[in-house]
């Protein structure tokens, strides 16, 4: 969700302001990816770089990630969406962190779409995490080297009960990942839209859908291969 900073500034606004007009984003875009049937949305809401930012941005948008979480509960539970999260949240501030558990219980039984706030998140800290994991299960004895095998990396992210990632849609330009579910990403198919987060609305949605439904998947197959399996 990149953007909001220079879709603010471009306007005479404060960058903060951009955050603001970028919430109202993650609104309509949740309201609507429910309605699509998309199965699971992860949000990269805020990076472990993101905390190098001067302290009044940060600080802003930690107030706003808790208005955020407190105006949602009833949204989310009024269309069946449960809220969980991806990250190293302890390093969030104590009311926002209450009020991510507060929602991430109330929404606990939805199964309409699963809604993944990736929030103080960064890949490589999370891949990093699963392989300590790993090593003290294989130290303690409780895990054969020979049995480390893909799905006991994937189990251990943060994205574990998430299905396969199929679209990344990054808007605003840029032609990097930013440390965005670096292992996830093997195969999903890439979206880049130079429109900014706060104007990403249902029709620019629509687009990238569209975009995905055009592409042929072929996960190192031939087109061949593919067109003629079921
Ligand atoms: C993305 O917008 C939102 C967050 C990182 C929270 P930016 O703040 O990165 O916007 P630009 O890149 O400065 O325009
Ligand atoms: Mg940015």
């Amino acid at each position: 969700m990149d953007g909001n900073g220079r879709w603010a500034q471009g306007r005479g606004l404060g960058r903060l302001r951009g955050h603001e007009s970028g919430a109202r984003s993650v609104e309509s875009i949740t309201r609507y990816a429910r309605k699509l049937g998309v199965e699971a949305l992860t949000l990269y809401a805020f990076s472990t770089e993101n905390w190098g930012r001067p302290t009044d941005e940060v600080s802003g948008l930690m107030k706003l990630l808790g208005t955020y979480l407190r105006s949602q509960r009833q949204e989310l539970l009024d269309n069946d969406i449960r809220l969980i999260h991806s990250g190293d949240v302890s390093q969030l501030p104590e009311d926002v962190r209450t009020q991510l558990r507060r929602v991430e219980l109330a929404t606990d039984h939805c199964e309409g779409m699963v809604l993944n706030l990736a929030l103080s998140y960064g890949s490589r800290q999370e891949i990093l995490a699963a392989v300590r994991e790993i090593a003290e299960e294989v130290q303690g004895g409780r895990l054969q080297p020979e049995d480390i095998d893909e799905a006991c990396i994937t189990s251990r992210l943060d994205t574990a009960e998430l299905p396969e990632l199929d679209l990344v849609i990054r808007t605003s330009g840029e032609m990097r990942l930013s440390n965005f579910l670096l292992w996830q990403v093997a195969y999903s198919e890439l979206y880049i839209t130079d429109v900014s987060w706060p104007e990403f609305d249902e029709r620019q949605f629509d687009k990238a859908m569209a975009a995905y439904r055009s592409r042929q998947r072929r996960f190192g197959k031939t087109g061949a291969q593919i067109e003629a399996s079921p």
